[in-house]
């Protein structure tokens, strides 16, 4: 049986004990255990279905606790940090041995990032290890954003969810790595493309690639809901269909029965828009539908990491 609560000396004892626990972030919620214990970092992936070429990300709660688990912070990322830390950006960067290679999938890059959290903030405070922790979701399925979604599909696998009420941002971070002195975005996320650019300049994006070594978690039919999902250009509605959803940005397509659809954003806001993306992909996907539809957005801001989630649901 799972507990839902808010109680960090139970989470911390349980993270202890290397077990794992459900935590609240600003992005989505996050399946957390011990970073620096292989047998903790075991369990993630067991309960996750995770394959293990597919590194962690490592929670931290201070800039302070850098040093433990990196060599070395190239500039740029060190001028990310300090403009979007805590905040959905997490930072590629060479590791120490500390770190297991199991976290990192024996890549040479650890994934770090501090959430923007109150309550996950405390929780890491209170320990003396960094978590690690992917999302909360069964391998390829949607992100949680909520401790309900977490306790829907992991619920007999995981004793406590911490309860931080709904992910505020609501899509995974914005993954930056310096290879080379390249500042490249491995993943689109709740940090926009232009936000980054503004600090550090011009930034290569590689999220594209569906066979891409530096971020296996990234394959394309990832965020996949189990109906399948057409993607329409913005203004370009399906023919009639009344066994067919539809997820839409500002308005509702004609030809859809409009109970099964769901609006991102009445008034177009771009952030609104990814707050609710993926808890409308999960209620569309629980209607006795056939088919969803789903309407790219602009690309520009938090559209193009919401674009991105669509493209790669839209895959199979
Ligand atoms: O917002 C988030 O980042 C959430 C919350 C819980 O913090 N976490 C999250 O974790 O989205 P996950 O495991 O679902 O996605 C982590 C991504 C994967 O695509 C993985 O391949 C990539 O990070 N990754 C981790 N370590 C890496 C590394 N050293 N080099 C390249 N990619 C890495
Ligand atoms: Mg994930």
């Amino acid at each position: 049986m799972t507990q839902i609560g808010q109680d960090i000396q139970v989470a911390k004892q349980l993270l202890e004990q290397n077990q794992v626990v459900g935590i609240p972030t600003e992005t989505v919620y996050g399946l957390a255990a011990n970073a620096l214990s292989p047998d903790a970092v075991l369990t993630i992936f067991r309960v996750k279905n995770r394959p293990a070429f597919d590194p962690l990300i490592v929670h931290i709660d201070s800039p302070d606790k850098l040093d433990r688990l990196v060599q070395s912070i190239p500039e740029p990322a060190f001028q990310l940090a300090e403009a979007f830390w805590p905040g959905p950006l997490t930072l590629l960067l060479p590791r120490k041995a500390i770190v297991p290679d199991l976290t990192t999938s024996g890549l040479d890059t650890v994934a770090v990032r501090i959430p923007d959290h109150p309550l996950t903030l405390d929780l890491l405070r209170a320990l003396d290890f960094p978590l690690a922790a992917p999302s909360a979701n069964p391998f390829g399925y949607i992100s949680p954003t909520s401790a309900q979604h977490v306790a829907d599909q992991l619920g007999d696998q995981v004793s406590y969810i911490l309860d931080g009420g709904t992910s505020q941002v609501g899509l995974e971070s914005t993954i930056v790595g310096f290879e080379a002195n390249q500042p490249t975005i491995f993943r689109l996320g709740g940090i926009a493309l232009e936000a980054i650019e503004a600090v550090i300049g011009p930034v290569a994006v590689r999220s594209h690639s569906t066979s891409n070594p530096k971020a296996p978690g990234m394959l394309s039919s990832h965020y996949a809901p189990r109906k399948p999902l057409t993607l329409l250009a913005a203004n370009l509605p399906p023919t009639p269909d009344a066994a067919g959803g539809a997820l839409v940005f500002t308005t509702p397509f004609e030809g859809i029965p409009a109970k099964n659809q769901y609006v991102l954003s009445p008034t177009g806001d771009l952030n609104e828009a990814a707050r609710n993306l993926f808890s409308y992909l999960r209620a569309l996907d629980k209607l006795p539908i056939r088919q969803i539809y789903a309407e790219l957005l602009p690309d520009e801001g938090l559209g193009r990491a919401i674009n991105d989630r669509l493209r790669r649901a839209a895959t199979r």
